[in-house]
Formats: C-alpha cells, sequence, structure tokens
C-alpha cells in the first residue's frame, strides 16, 4: 500500500531534453542522448524525472508555447525515440512525469490560426477574444517589464485576444467543454506512452475564469477533479503535480478536501520562505510556513524546491524580507527580473560556498514533501547572467573537459556552455565528479539514499522542536513507532544546540543516519547537539530499547 503512492518519497529530477545530452551532434539535446545517461541518473538514485517541454513548439518560451500537443519537437527526436527513452527509464525503475503546458497554445498552433483567420472556425471558442481593448488590458502581466499587456489585437482576427504570459501564448478558453475534452485527450495519450503522470504548468489560470469582462476572476476548482478522475481511470498510479504559486488559505482547494483534486503541489510559500532563511539566518518565519502549509490529505503531497528553470519568486515575502533576500543572493540588478525574483542558480548565489550549498540541499530533502532537483544541481552548476531572462540558468549538461562539455559534437550548441570562471565546465563537470569521493556529485547521491532510508519523512506528521536558536532549524517525525530527527544550523558560527526530543525516555539515544555515531540524552533529558557552521545531522531516534521497538517499514 505504502509503496502504490510512490510520489510521497519520490526523489524528483526536472531536465530539459534540449540541454542535456546531444547523440546526433546537432548542438541539442535529444531523447536518444537522454536515454543514453539514463544508467548516469539511475546512479545518481532519482526515482521520477520531470521532463520540460519538448512537444512542437516555436520555442519562443522555451518550449512553453506548444504548437502541437501530439508529436515530439523533430529537433529532439521522434515519437519513437520518446517511447524507446520512457521504456529505457522504466527499465530502471524510473518513472517519467511531464510538463502539460494548456493554459495557453503558441500563437502558431493550428487551431490559433484556425481561430483567427474566421469567426466562423469551429476553433474560435476556444480562445478568448474581445471587440473592444479591455479596460484591465495592462494588468495580470506574469513578466512585467518584458510583458506590456495581457490582452493583444489581432489583425487577421479583428479582435483583442487575452494571453495571460507573452502574447505568442493565446489563452485557450479552458471553461469551454470542448477544451476541457481535448486536455483529457492530451493527457491520454502521453499516458499510453508510457508517462506516470503531468507537472501541470500555471494552474490557477488554468482554472482561472477567463473573458473580458471577469473582473475578479473565481477559480473552478471542479475542473481539477475531473482531471484526476481521468488519469486514475486511463491509469491508477498516474500523477498531477500543480505548478501553483497560491496562498496556503486555497491549499486544500487545489489538494480537494477528500483529496480528489492534485496529487502534488510545489510547496512556493516554503520555498521563499526557506531562502529568506539561508538569507537572514532565522528559521522561525520558515517554520511559519510549515504550519501554515501542514494541513493535506493523507494520499496529497508537496513537491520541494530550491532553485528551478524560472526566476526564484519572492513575491509573497514581506518588503523587508524581500530586499534582505536579494541583498544577500542576488545585490545586482542583472540577477534579478520581473520586479520579484533572482534569476540565479543555487551555487552562484551561495558564492559557491561548498558547506552552506549542501547544508541547504540537506535542509530541503529534510522537510515535509518530495524534494525535486535541476539537472546540473547535483554538480553545482553555475549560470550565464549575459543570457537573457531566465536562459541564465538553463545551459547545458557539463558532462566532462571534452569540448563543450561533452554535451554535444556541434561547435553551436543551442544555449552556450558556461566556459568562463570557476563554474566553467573545465572545473565543474560529471566526469571529473565521479572519481572524486567527496565531490558534490557522490555527496548527492548519499544525500539521496538517506532520504529514501526515511520514508517517515513523506508518510510521518512533524513537529518542530524547539532549539532555542533562531538560526537552527530541528524537526522530528513520527511514522509507524519510528521517529528521526534531523537539525540544521542555517548559521556560519558552529552552535551547541540543546534540544528536547519530546519523546521522554523513548528519545534517550540518537544515531546519526549518515556516520553511525551515537548521542545520548543528558539527565534532564536534553541532547547536546553541536553543529559545525553551516552543519546538519540527520538521526533516527530511539529509546534504550531501541532495536526491539522499531517495526520494519
Ligand atoms: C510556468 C513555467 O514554469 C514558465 O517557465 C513558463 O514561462 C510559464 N509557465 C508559461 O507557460
Amino acid at each position: 500500500m505504502i509503496n502504490d503512492l510512490w510520489y510521497k518519497n519520490a526523489i524528483v529530477y526536472c531536465l530539459s531534453t534540449e540541454t542535456f545530452m546531444d547523440a546526433n551532434g546537432d548542438g541539442v539535446g535529444d531523447f536518444q542522448g537522454l536515454a543514453r545517461r539514463l544508467d548516469y541518473l539511475a546512479g545518481l538514485g532519482i526515482t521520477a524525472i520531470w521532463l520540460m517541454p519538448f512537444q512542437t513548439s516555436p520555442g519562443r518560451d522555451d518550449g512553453y508555447d506548444v504548437s502541437d500537443y501530439y508529436n515530439v519537437d523533430s529537433r529532439y527526436g521522434t515519437l519513437g525515440d520518446f517511447v524507446e527513452f520512457t521504456h529505457g527509464a522504466k527499465q530502471r525503475g524510473i518513472r517519467v512525469l511531464i510538463d502539460l503546458v494548456v493554459n495557453h497554445t503558441s500563437d502558431q498552433h493550428p487551431w490559433f490560426q484556425d481561430a483567427r483567420r474566421d469567426e466562423g472556425s469551429r476553433f474560435r471558442d476556444w480562445y478568448v477574444w474581445s471587440k473592444q481593448k479591455p479596460d484591465n488590458a495592462d494588468q495580470g502581466m506574469v513578466f512585467p517589464g518584458v510583458q506590456k499587456s495581457t490582452w493583444s489585437y489581432d489583425k487577421e482576427a479583428k479582435a483583442y485576444y487575452f494571453h495571460r504570459f507573452y502574447d505568442f501564448q493565446p489563452d485557450l478558453d479552458t471553461a469551454n467543454p470542448q477544451v476541457q475534452a481535448e486536455i483529457l485527450k492530451i493527457m491520454g495519450f502521453w499516458i499510453e506512452l508510457g508517462v506516470s503522470g503531468f507537472r501541470m504548468d500555471a494552474v490557477p489560470f488554468v482554472i482561472a475564469e477567463k473573458g473580458a469582462d471577469v473582473k475578479r476572476p473565481r477559480e473552478q476548482f471542479e475542473m481539477l477533479r475531473s482531471f484526476r478522475e481521468f488519469l486514475q481511470w486511463r491509469k491508477g498510479d498516474a500523477i498531477i503535480l500543480a505548478e501553483a504559486n497560491v496562498l496556503p488559505k486555497t491549499d486544500m482547494d487545489y489538494f480537494g478536501a477528500d483529496g480528489d483534486r492534485m496529487h502534488m503541489m510545489f510547496n512556493f510559500q516554503v520555498n521563499q520562505t526557506l531562502f529568506y532563511a539561508l538569507a537572514s539566518g532565522n528559521c522561525r518565519p520558515l517554520e511559519k510556513a510549515l504550519e501554515a502549509t501542514r494541513t493535506r490529505p493523507e494520499t496529497a503531497q508537496w513537491g520541494l524546491f530550491l532553485r528551478n528553470h524560472d526566476e526564484l519568486d519572492l513575491g509573497r515575502l514581506s518588503e523587508r524580507q524581500r530586499s534582505e533576500v536579494f541583498a544577500a543572493f542576488g545585490p545586482d540588478k542583472n540577477m534579478q527580473l520581473y520586479d520579484r525574483g533572482i534569476r540565479r542558480r543555487l551555487a552562484p548565489m551561495l558564492e559557491g560556498n561548498v558547506a552552506r550549498i549542501r547544508m541547504a540541499y540537506s535542509l530541503m530533502f529534510s522537510l515535509p514533501g518530495t524534494p525535486v532537483l535541476r539537472y546540473g544541481d547535483e554538480i553545482g552548476m553555475g549560470d550565464d547572467l549575459s543570457l537573457a531572462e531566465r536562459d541564465c540558468a538553463r545551459t547545458p549538461m557539463q558532462w566532462s573537459r571534452e569540448p563543450q562539455a561533452g554535451f554535444t559534437k556541434s561547435a553551436t550548441p543551442i544555449l552556450p556552455v558556461i566556459t568562463d570562471g570557476a563554474y566553467g565546465f573545465e572545473h565543474i563537470n560529471v566526469a571529473d565528479q565521479r572519481r572524486s569521493p567527496d565531490s558534490m556529485l557522490n555527496w548527492m547521491e548519499r544525500l539521496i539514499r538517506m532520504r529514501k532510508e526515511a520514508p517517515e519523512i513523506g508518510w510521518g506528521n512533524y513537529t518542530c522542536v524547539d532549539t532555542g536558536l533562531e538560526g537552527v532549524l530541528a524537526i522530528r517525525y513520527d511514522w509507524r513507532n519510528n521517529s528521526i530527527l534531523i537539525v540544521h544550523n542555517l548559521t556560519q558560527a558552529p552552535v551547541e544546540a540543546e534540544i528536547d526530543t519530546g519523546l521522554g525516555d523513548d528519545g534517550h539515544l540518537l544515531i546519526d543516519i549518515a556516520d553511525g555515531s551515537n548521542s545520548e540524552a543528558a539527565k534532564d533529558g536534553k541532547h547536546c547537539i553541536y553543529l559545525e557552521g553551516f552543519g546538519f545531522k540527520w538521526f533516527r531516534i530511539g529509546g534504550l530499547d531501541y532495536l526491539l521497538r522499531r517495526t520494519e517499514i
């Protein structure tokens, strides 16, 4: 039963086919290249891949502008290559999730082309039109500073069309039953080709009411239930992981009170406060965010992450907190994006401080949810701020010291490989790190193993244990007579934390999961735990008779 809900304790690895591995030497990553790298991913220990969009697309928003939902973009290969890849992943016990981008299409999609040409087109109502420019056309932009409006005039259609994102991404009228039926058909198609579910793009916008006269769009949450229902009819263990950067008070509307809507959501609230905690050395707001996002149905799960392919969105922090994070991790204007975020990768944000980078990943892996890693994180890749917008953190994977980091044989990769400075491929690459026991890569493999051996995190109840220290976060998980305690020091200074596990005699003994060393509680029942600056420890908790009491899990 517990393994059926595989996503509760998965390790997800997000990658873009385009920049991962190029097998045919044209400079663009492809499915054959990705398939060749499956053994690498299996070795790392990840259990699921989240593939960024790879369907046919003009590629103006890195594939988030789809022009054919039922095909693979020819630059990445064929449907045949895709199935070979999913089959290879399955053989290695790795599941595949794919992006489902159905809030909008590309303006090059034949549906939009047909709709704009002819008012009588059967696709006209698949999009959102207005004869006049709506009053709120200059509101609600997702990419402020780059995107000028949410309604643009189309000469051919002789009407304005709605686009929540860029103007080449016209919104689908998702309330239209025909559009909804098409969304199910798209899911059904990819499910047949071997995927285990979808990372659903922009969910709050998919379910929002759309139209020129809509002033305060209401969400049609029931739509989420219908997506899930359909998916489960077709494939019982398939899931939807929602991208929904929403306030905690609406979380349950997305999960569904009966656990009948989204299986997973990214926890943006925790993501932002985690960065605030890293910047300020104050864990209290993070504890609050954990509390605020605690309630979820038993079958639901959070997706946790540090950095993803977009900017680090700090929009939910207070003005003061946000400036603190900007000052610490993205002080230059060039590092910031859309007036709300930071576009850098993690390693440069933390100035390459190995102890701090490892602590940050360990912390993320120890929070309640399923960790989602981004390709290149496992070797500490950097960014290229000379590239536009979010492209800076989407450079090709650095495999080796060969030309173009071993990513391609072509001299002109789709995005430039990082060559200069400390993050250049000659310093940061998989081949070198494989051979070095203390490398980030080998450390990450050990972290993944440790997280897999702690299913309490995915399933258990958690309690933030008082440490008396603002800079130290201690979390205890309890599940089926097993308990673990994980402690992180977010500050640079070494600390001694006095910790009462809260379990009385049962908390007498702590066994360090990484090195097997023990800590016994003092007479007052407290443990004195020493942590280096940016240090962390994962403990299994046991009473004196802990070996006897521990139930098999
Ligand atoms: C969210 C995706 O993460 C982002 O990369 C994309 O630009 C927008 N949705 C539009 O699809």
